[in-house]
């Protein structure tokens, strides 16, 4: 059993070896990114010091300005299995915090209403413009585990995101957002140091 608990962490240093030499190659400020990785677009990536990831991660940064368009900023962890997907603008600020499964994009396969642009739906999805709104999440904000977060969205500083919420418009800073679409039950109060109550859901 001892020689199983050995070979297992061997494996395991020798993972977290491997894992380190390719952070540093693609990103050298970042702490440590864990394989596998889809990256698409890279040039239009960046990242900043101590970004940590989970296996997994995949992330599309396809610009249509050719202009950096995925913007991650210091001491932000993201774990296991997240997709981030931009053609227009992500921009992900100092220590943020996301769980496992999270789903961020600025873009939607065609338009439905935006700019009163309506897309035909016999058009298969695939081949109808792609229509984009940028995000952004602010400084010190937590994303649970399996949230989606959609175009056009501002997730402000200090904000919680509950598991499992679909982020469809604005959460204001300091608050806590659950559901789908996700709204808010709390907020902090800076007087008297607690989370108020703000609304129960129904
Ligand atoms: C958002 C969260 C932090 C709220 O914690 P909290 O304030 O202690 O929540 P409470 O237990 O007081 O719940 C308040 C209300 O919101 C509801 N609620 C809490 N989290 C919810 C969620 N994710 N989705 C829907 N409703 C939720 C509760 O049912 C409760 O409703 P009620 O007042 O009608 O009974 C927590 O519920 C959560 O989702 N944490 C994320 C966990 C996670 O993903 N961890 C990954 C680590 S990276």
């Amino acid at each position: 059993m001892w020689k199983k608990i050995s070979n297992y962490s061997l494996i395991g240093i020798f993972n977290l070896f491997i894992n380190y030499l390719f952070t540093k190659l693609i990103f050298p400020s970042a702490r440590i990114i864990r394989l596998p990785i889809y990256l698409k677009g890279k040039k239009y990536i960046k990242i900043g010091k101590n970004f940590t990831s989970g296996v997994g991660l995949r992330i599309d940064a396809l610009p249509e300005d050719k202009r950096k368009c995925i913007e991650i900023g210091d001491d932000v962890q993201i774990n296991d299995y997240v997709h981030i997907g931009s053609i227009l603008s992500v921009k992900i600020g100092n220590n943020v915090l996301i769980g496992s499964k999270v789903y961020i994009s600025d873009h939607n396969h065609g338009y439905y209403g935006l700019n009163n642009i309506h897309s035909d739906p016999l058009v298969p999805p695939i081949k109808r413009n792609l229509s984009a709104s940028p995000i952004v999440i602010e400084d010190n904000v937590w994303i649970g585990e399996f949230v989606a977060i959609l175009p056009g969205v501002t997730i402000g500083k200090g904000s919680i995101i509950g598991a499992m919420s679909v982020v469809t418009r604005d959460i204001p800073p300091y608050q806590i957002a659950v559901g789908s679409p996700a709204k808010c039950i709390k907020k902090y109060n800076f007087s008297t140091k607690k989370w108020d109550i703000v609304k129960k859901r129904k």
